[in-house]
């Protein structure tokens, strides 16, 4: 499972998902942003059809709407004015600048850093039924890597301009380091595919428990117990063998046909269903990948069935998909500046890093006052003991 190309329990409940609702039974979570489900779940099925049906007989050759498969291409087509829904889809490379490894890069990535934890195999780590039988490293590893340590990059800030500027329609992201929050992407701009630390659930009883909460048991290398039932009490991060968020097969239904201009980065598009969404674009919808390698190409035998809606940088054929081949940080920067966007990127980057070192400041500021404070009250208190 090293190379696990997919979370397969996540794909069979997609396939579920849809059956369940019809395609497109309304969902109360997902009415509120967007009333037309059904419509654009029929548009993702036409655009399927309509794929398969030009790549393999040639018909209805699809709109070239860059002027060209460069990142310059990409920038005249954002100024153009036709270019309001941009999705952005990330993984954890938008956050290695940051500090945090990504999965699966040689010698770097998380999976080749595990040893410590005597696993069987690296993904066991966020395999649900290795968890409930040894949390142990998992936690030990949430306590190295716990959210709220790290800053947003230029690429997170990057985004946060696609949404002060009107062009963001959502970041579909597989991080569970919330920076993207941090960075202020909220509510209907972002889908946690992975979940979220933000809440965490007892395994048996469902019993929710807040941030807080877990952060004090990880802190205090407890492993976290439900306080009704006393069984294991889990992050609601997305392990393998369990589902994505209903939230994402919904709003994914709807945002995809509807999309401009899909921006990935930061991804190595291994894990399904997330990285199928590539081909839920209608075809003529240009998609930029801005990541260290190359990801997301069709396999060749998908590819000559006209099935997958793998990316295609470089054939003949190539027509939408352009390739940057950088850090999602520089990526960012070149085309904040093609955008002529660069001088207020690099502005917000370096205002919010101060204010959130300002608010670090402030809170070790004041967890030293209260443990001072605690410790002068232990030695007041001898006194008033001998004095009782
Ligand atoms: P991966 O580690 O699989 O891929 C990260 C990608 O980002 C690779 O292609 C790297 O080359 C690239 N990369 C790393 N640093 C970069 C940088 N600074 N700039 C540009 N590119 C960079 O991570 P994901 O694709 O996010 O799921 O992994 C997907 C899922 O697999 C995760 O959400 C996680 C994991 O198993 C679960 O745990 C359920």
């Amino acid at each position: 499972m090293s190379d696990a190309p997919e979370l397969p329990k996540k794909e069979e409940e997609e396939e579920e998902e849809e059956e369940e609702e019809g395609e497109g039974t309304p969902e109360p979570e997902e009415q509120s942003d967007d009333s037309s489900g059904e419509e654009a779940a029929g548009d993702t099925e036409m655009d399927f059809l309509r794929n398969l049906f030009s790549s393999t007989l040639g018909l209805g050759s699809p709109d070239k709407v860059l002027d060209e498969l460069t990142l310059d291409g990409v920038a005249r087509y954002i100024k153009s004015g036709k270019c309001t829904n941009i999705i952005c889809m990330v993984g954890a490379g938008i956050s290695t600048s940051a500090g945090i490894p990504d999965f699966r890069s040689p010698g770097t990535g998380l999976y080749a850093n595990l040893q410590k934890y005597n696993l069987p195999y690296p993904e066991a780590i966020f395999q649900i039924e290795y968890f409930k039988k040894h949390p142990e490293p998992f936690f030990a590893l949430a306590r190295e890597l716990y959210p709220g340590q790290f800053k947003p990059t230029i690429c997170h800030y990057f985004m946060k301009l696609l949404k002060d500027k009107g062009h963001l329609r959502r970041c579909y992201s597989q991080n569970i380091d919330t920076l993207e929050r941090v960075a202020g992407l909220e509510g209907d701009d972002l889908i946690e595919a992975h979940g979220t630390f933000y809440t965490s659930h007892c395994v048996r009883c469902r019993m929710e428990f807040n941030l807080q909460w877990m952060k004090d048991k990880i802190f205090s290398d407890a492993i976290p117990r439900c306080d009704k039932c006393s069984s294991l009490v889990k992050p609601d991060i997305v392990f393998f063998g369990e589902n994505l968020p209903a939230r994402f097969f919904t709003s994914m239904k709807q945002d995809f046909p509807r999309c401009d201009l899909l921006i990935v980065m930061g991804t190595s598009l291994q894990v399904q269903p997330f990285a199928g969404l590539v081909g839920r674009v209608s075809n003529s919808c240009p998609r930029l990948l801005i990541n260290m390698e190359k990801a997301g190409q069709a396999g060749p035998l998908l590819g000559l069935m006209g099935f997958g809606g793998g990316m295609d940088f470089e054939s003949d054929k190539a027509y939408r998909d352009v390739a940057h081949i950088s850090t999602c940080d520089d990526g960012c920067l070149a085309l904040a500046e093609l955008l002529g966007w660069k001088d207020e990127l690099e502005e917000l980057v370096k205002q919010e890093h101060a204010r959130i070192d300002s608010r670090d400041e402030k809170e070790k500021a004041s967890e030293k006052e209260a443990a001072a404070a605690e410790t002068s009250s232990a030695a007041a208190a001898p006194e008033r003991r001998e004095e009782e």
